[in-house]
């Protein structure tokens, strides 16, 4: 051997072992999502789905061992860009999951698209995230917000509804599942539904009282409502309560009624909403997850369940195309693109803007179910306005 190829041969010897420790250096994943108020039992439920699937991949996605670094947003976005900051620059993660919270969701997206850290949405449906601050890092496993309230706004008007009343937080979520809803609405009306008034109420607020006597003073067909998490069962049943669900039927964007309804109880019977999941779909994906989540959780999944599930399954495929690298951005979103995504919600594919096409089904609340009635919108895609990508 001559010297170089004994100084190659010593160069390699030092390199490979390197060169596998680092393939086998743990992947910090930071989940943002919140543990307190209204949205608490979201976040645990999105966890919970996360986790699940990574156990089911051994504890380890794309080759690389999974390790989780986590923060409680407390969904405030007035603290959101200092904790998401926390993750990225003082925790080093590789890749952020999160959030529940639209606003916190947007400074999320803010932070990922400065510092180019990989980005997965596993609920908040912020339209800016995939509109105008979508990017190549972005990536979210839910819904945008106009999709829902689209599909729940074309079955209001097909049923024949003309003169509806909206209510809901007054935030980025509320607003644009209203938004979504009135073009469905107008759809399906040929332009002649009437929104009589459009209610809000600041979030996190849950004092409903004086817009429940407005609606009925109103008196319109029907009302659409985004309301979830705590507040949801708080309205649910102050609706009843107020003795307006036998006269004036409610419909709302299905996180009215998902998770909620041990809550809710008798108060949420025969409410019909729209939404990407159902409890009692017919796919083997669906009953294998309900039963493995039932039994690892001791509890029945539910939407923020499924989106926390696909969220690990998009950072799966991600990882596997870049054998782990989350630096090589081109083949992770690449890889992305391309899949179809065999989901408990039945499979889904990731739009150009990265949200998910999807099929939204009609649900209507029987006992403790949402049970599905049917697809109310086939392949659903948001518009992503605003997004060049
Ligand atoms: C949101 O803020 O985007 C949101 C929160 C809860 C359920 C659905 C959407």
């Amino acid at each position: 051997m001559n010297i170089t190829r004994i100084a190659l041969a010593a160069t390699l010897a030092l390199a490979l072992p390197l060169a596998a420790q680092a393939q086998q250096a743990k992947l910090k994943v930071g989940l943002m999502l919140p543990a307190t108020g209204t949205f608490a039992a979201l976040g645990t439920a999105i966890e919970n789905g996360f986790r699940l699937y990574v156990t089911e991949q051994g504890g380890k996605l794309g080759g690389r061992e999974i390790e989780f670094v986590k923060v409680d947003d407390e969904s405030d976005p007035s603290k959101a860009t200092d904790n998401v900051n926390k993750l990225v620059k003082r925790d080093n993660v590789d890749v952020i999951v999160g959030t529940v919270h639209s606003g916190v969701a947007m400074a999320m997206a803010r932070v990922a698209r400065e510092t180019g850290t990989i980005l997965i949405v596993p609920n908040a449906g912020a339209q800016a995230v995939t509109g105008p601050m979508c990017a190549p890092n972005i990536f979210r496993s839910s819904f945008s917000n106009w999709q829902p309230g689209y599909a729940a706004g074309e079955v209001v008007g097909k049923r024949g509804h003309k003169r509806v009343v909206t209510i809901t937080w007054k935030y980025a979520a509320g607003d644009e599942s209203v938004a979504g809803f009135k073009e469905g609405f107008a759809k399906a009306t040929n332009g002649q539904g009437q929104v009589l008034k459009e209610l809000s109420l600041p979030f996190p607020n849950v004092e409903f009282q004086a817009l429940l006597t407005e609606i009925a003073s109103l008196k319109p067909d029907a009302v659409y409502t985004f309301f979830a998490g705590g507040g949801a069962v708080k309205f649910v049943k102050d609706y009843a309560a107020a003795g307006l669900k036998k006269n004036i039927p409610l419909f709302g964007a299905g996180f009215l009624t998902d998770g909620t309804l041990e809550g809710q109880g008798a108060d949420a019977e025969g409410l019909m909403t729209t939404l990407h999941y159902a409890d009692g779909l017919d796919f083997p994906k669906d009953k294998a997850f309900r039963l493995a989540y039932a039994k690892t959780f001791k509890l029945q999944p539910d939407v923020y369940a499924v989106q926390g599930y696909d969220a690990a399954q998009i950072l799966a495929i991600g990882l596997t195309a870049t054998k782990g690298d989350v630096k090589d951005k081109a083949a992770f979103a690449a890889a992305v693109r391309k899949a179809t995504i065999d989901s408990p919600r039945g499979k889904f594919t990731i739009g150009k803007n990265h949200d998910p096409v999807q099929d939204f089904y009609l649900r209507q609340v029987v006992g403790k179910e949402n049970k599905p009635m049917g697809v109310a919108v086939k392949g659903l895609a948001d518009p992503g306005r605003g997004c060049n990508m």
